[in-house]
């Protein structure tokens, strides 16, 4: 058979630290499961700014296209803030969204059992805990025309003169997709979906929860369903988080609502993410893999990143993009029991402190506990 082939865009600030470790677990699954990866490098973000004056070279988009699955470290960092909007780094990754489709991103919180005293809340909320975020990733404000920063010329009372657009849009079809891939989802696991908006203030929140309703009555009625407002749903994230099974929300509450979520986990250097879009020829999901996480220009360059998240994003390409389900459980298994053994990145220290293995350690000890 084919070997599968991968497309690793490492990119910027601790992106590089965090996918060479990824590397180390691919090597090992060649060396020890008989899988064979074809693997290529290419820039994304400030690093391929700085080679090619744009944050994703055309060619880098065509690859993408064409690989089974996309590995993205992190983009963005300082250094580009001042740029153009239209070559920031971030424009890479959305180039890379919006092109390849990938409408639904998959944002698990899992707090692992021996980290459950390292979130900032307490270990009864978050123990045990295991939730799905599906946050809609190729439209709404993100994408919404008109957009742009315009002089405000017939506004004599705006001080500055200036105004700041952005959209909110969403079709019916473009929520219609996002909750079919929630409810699928949710057949998997707790078979109950938390559909997330703001229908009390925006009629993009109304169509939303018609939409999700629609899909749910008609093709669906199977799983349990309710609606909430999203910002209730911030706090209820917070103060009850084992109620939730499967959320689906818009693009831009997905973002903020999994944020808060990693802290469940006890660090957004635990959390992955799978951003899949519709199948291609051979049946499986058009897809990139990338850590919930940022650049971390606070820590990069020291070696103290913590590279779980990347890690368990390659566990998701494994069970969705490469039918390697027993080897996604293996990894998933190893980093589980690294952790169980006390080995902490400096981003997991607890209250009573003690000393944190490097990001090229915390890859070392999750490959030796694959190998058992
Ligand atoms: P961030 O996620 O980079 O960092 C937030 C905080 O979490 C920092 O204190 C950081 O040190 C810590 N942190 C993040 N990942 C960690 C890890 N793996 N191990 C240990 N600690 C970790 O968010 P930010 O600081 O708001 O953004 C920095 C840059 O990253 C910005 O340019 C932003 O646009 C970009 N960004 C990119 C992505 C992406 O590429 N997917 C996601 C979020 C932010
Ligand atoms: C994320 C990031 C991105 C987003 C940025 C870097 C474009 O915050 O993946 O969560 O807002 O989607
Ligand atoms: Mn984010």
């Amino acid at each position: 058979s084919q070997p599968y082939s991968l497309l690793i865009l490492p990119g910027d600030g601790i992106g590089p630290e965090v996918m060479a470790e990824v590397r180390k677990v691919i090597d090992w699954f060649q060396a020890n499961r008989g899988m064979r990866f074809d693997v290529s490098e290419d820039l994304v973000g400030g690093a391929a700014y700085d080679r090619h004056g744009t944050p994703l070279a055309d060619a880098t988009m065509a690859k993408a296209q064409q690989v089974d699955a996309v590995l993205l470290g992190a983009v963005g960092g300082p250094a580009y803030d001042s740029l153009d909007f239209s070559v920031k780094p971030e424009r890479g990754l959305l180039r890379l969204r919006k092109e390849m489709d990938l409408f639904a991103n998959l944002r698990p919180a899992q707090c692992f059992d021996a980290l459950a005293d390292f979130s900032s809340l307490k270990r009864e909320v978050v123990a045990g805990l295991d939730i799905l975020i599906v946050r809609e990733l190729t439209s709404g404000v993100y994408f919404g025309e008109p957009r742009g920063i315009h002089a405000d010329d017939n506004n004599p009372d705006n001080e500055g003169g200036r105004v700041g657009i952005n959209t909110q849009r969403y079709t019916s079809g473009e929520i219609r997709r996002v909750a079919r891939a929630a409810f699928d989802l949710a057949r998997k696991r707790s078979n109950r979906v938390c559909s997330m908006e703001k229908a009390n203030v925006m009629e993009s929140g109304i169509l939303w929860r018609e939409e999700v309703q629609w899909v749910h009555d008609n093709e669906y009625p199977d799983v349990e369903l309710t609606h909430m407002y999203a910002d209730n749903g911030a706090m209820q994230l917070v103060r009850r988080p084992s109620q939730f099974d499967v959320i689906v929300t818009d693009n831009l509450f997905g973002d903020i609502l999994s944020d808060a979520a990693a802290m469940l986990t006890g660090s957004l250097g635990m959390l992955p993410s799978a951003s899949l879009g519709a199948p291609m020829a051979n049946g499986r999901p058009k897809a990139m893999y990338e850590p919930v996480h940022g650049s971390a220009p606070d820590i990069a360059g020291q070696g103290k990143a913590n590279p779980i998240a990347c890690i368990l994003s390659f566990a998701m390409a494994l069970r969705y993009s490469l039918g390697e389900g027993a080897a996604a459980d293996e990894l998933e298994r190893a980093v589980e029991k690294v952790l169980a053994d006390g080995v902490r990145t400096a981003d997991l220290m607890g209250p009573e402190g003690g000393t944190p293995v490097s990001t090229a350690q915390m890859g070392d000890h999750i490959v030796a506990a694959l190998a058992g």
